[in-house]
């Protein structure tokens, strides 16, 4: 037997595994958030182990010219998870390569949210600038724009935000005021992926995007991210600081693109020095495994399906909630948003506790989760690590923090789990309702 056709019988084996071990799973609880596939995603993670090359490499690019038809940018870099992502594209705006009126130094201010996941903040941090968090509207999520104005200072050199659970912040109008002000935009689009606002993906408002991989995302490699941009420049050095920071630009495995592996001159070093081991960046070393892009690349070829199954589930909810308005509401679309979840915020005055609605749920078989860490200023780390920031009030945000809660509308809710979803709503609601009658009839 030769070993092409050993790799097919492992592959068709692969295949029956999926039939017996996944194809007929059955869900008991129903998760807010969970990975969809089939047998392509675990036979293109075997072909990657089968390779025998296992860092960044054929399934990478592949990955990369899918993503692309997906989010038109010129550079795509793969990392590790969509932290990294964040990490590389904030430190990536630190670099001496960028020249100093608009490059982040410590101290530099850079607006923000805090109602989100914190590793959107955490690297503003990590790079010595104060965070300046603004409130958000209670009907997106999204940040209020209306404050960006009053926010700005002359310490004011970036913008970086996410498009929340999927829904598009106005990108247009944070693009021109940052066009306007001179300042960076990164648009964290972790839990965005195919959304689209004013015919065009997000990601391609900002001057650099993020997106994650995780397996609660529109797509996922189990672990991964990528930072996206169009900038020459950025992607120079966003490769360099997530290759060690290295100057040197090879592809894994390759060695003397440049043409003068043995001919620079650089600062202190002897000339000639191996150009692979010239560092000009203080680097990370945030790669993926070729594994991961395979599962990936198994992953984004479904996206459309995948997005359309996001917005039926969507749409189901909302039909259902629209009729309990009085105790609910939930984020009106902005643009055409690829939902990461379906967020309920309990209005004022409403009988029930935001605990014991998802206690409830959660007895009956149905997970949430919350608006991330919602207000991260309350967070333990903030105090812990005594973190400098500069915030407006932010009453919407507590007001999340305090109220708002999210179910699933992941592609693998079945018609008859998103049916369970909606009749457990119904259980609490009756019991609800009969409770404050028995109340009042007392
Ligand atoms: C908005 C946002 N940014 C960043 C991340 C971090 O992504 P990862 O889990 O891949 O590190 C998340 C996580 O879900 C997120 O929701």
């Amino acid at each position: 037997m030769t070993p092409d056709e050993l790799r097919k019988e492992i592959l068709d084996k692969v295949s029956q595994y999926y039939q017996l071990s996944f194809a007929n799973r059955k869900k008991g609880f129903i998760h807010c958030s969970g990975k969809d596939f089939d047998a392509e995603e675990l036979k293109y993670g075997v072909e990657a182990i089968l390779d025998g090359w296992w860092t960044d490499g054929r399934f990478a690019d592949r990955f990369i010219e899918e993503f692309q038809k997906v989010i038109p940018a010129k550079y795509i870099i793969l990392v590790n998870s969509g932290s990294s992502a964040n990490l590389l594209a904030l430190f990536s705006l630190t670099s001496h390569l960028i020249p100093e009126e608009r490059r982040l130094q410590p101290g530099d201010e850079v607006m923000t949210l805090a109602a989100g996941f914190p590793t959107t903040v955490n690297p503003i941090i990590l790079a010595q600038c104060i965070p300046v968090f603004l409130d958000i509207e209670m009907d997106t999520l999204n940040i209020d724009v209306t404050q960006l104005e009053q926010a700005l200072s002359p310490k004011t050199k970036a913008v970086f935000i996410a498009h929340t659970l999927g829904n598009p912040f106005p990108a247009d109008k944070v693009r021109a005021f940052c066009t306007m002000h001179n300042l960076w935009l990164i648009e964290d689009c972790c839990d965005a992926l195919g959304a689209a606002y004013q015919d065009k993906p997000v990601g391609t408002f900002g001057d650099i995007a993020t997106f994650s991989f995780y397996p609660a995302h529109q797509v996922t490699m189990g672990e991964g991210g990528a930072v996206i941009t169009n900038d020459d420049s950025l992607d120079k050095i966003a490769k360099s600081l997530r290759d060690w920071g290295r100057d040197c630009w090879c592809k894994t495995g390759k060695d003397n693109t440049c043409g003068m592996r043995f001919a620079h001159q650089q600062g202190d070093l002897p000339f000639g020095y191996d150009h692979k081991y010239i560092f000009s960046h203080l680097g990370f070393n945030l790669k993926l495994t070729d594994m991961q892009a395979a599962i990936g690349y198994a992953q984004i070829q479904k996206l459309p399906l995948f997005l359309q199954k996001r917005r039926e589930h969507f749409q189901q909810l909302a039909a259902f909630f629209s009729d309990y308005m009085n105790y609910f509401s939930f984020p009106k679309a902005n643009g055409s948003p690829s939902w990461f979840g379906f967020t309920l915020t309990i209005k004022p005055g409403c009988p029930f506790t935001r605990n014991e609605i998802i206690g409830y749920l959660q007895a009956h078989g149905i997970g949430t989760r919350l608006l991330f860490g919602g207000n991260l200023t309350r967070q333990p780390y903030f105090k812990n690590q005594n973190i400098a920031y500069r915030s407006f009030p932010l009453p919407n945000t507590d007001y999340v923090m305090d109220n708002s809660f999210w179910v699933g509308v992941q592609p693998n809710l079945t018609d008859g789990d998103m049916a369970k979803i909606i009749e457990v709503f119904i259980g609490f609601l009756h019991l609800y309702q009969k409770i404050s009658k028995k109340e009042n009839d007392l």
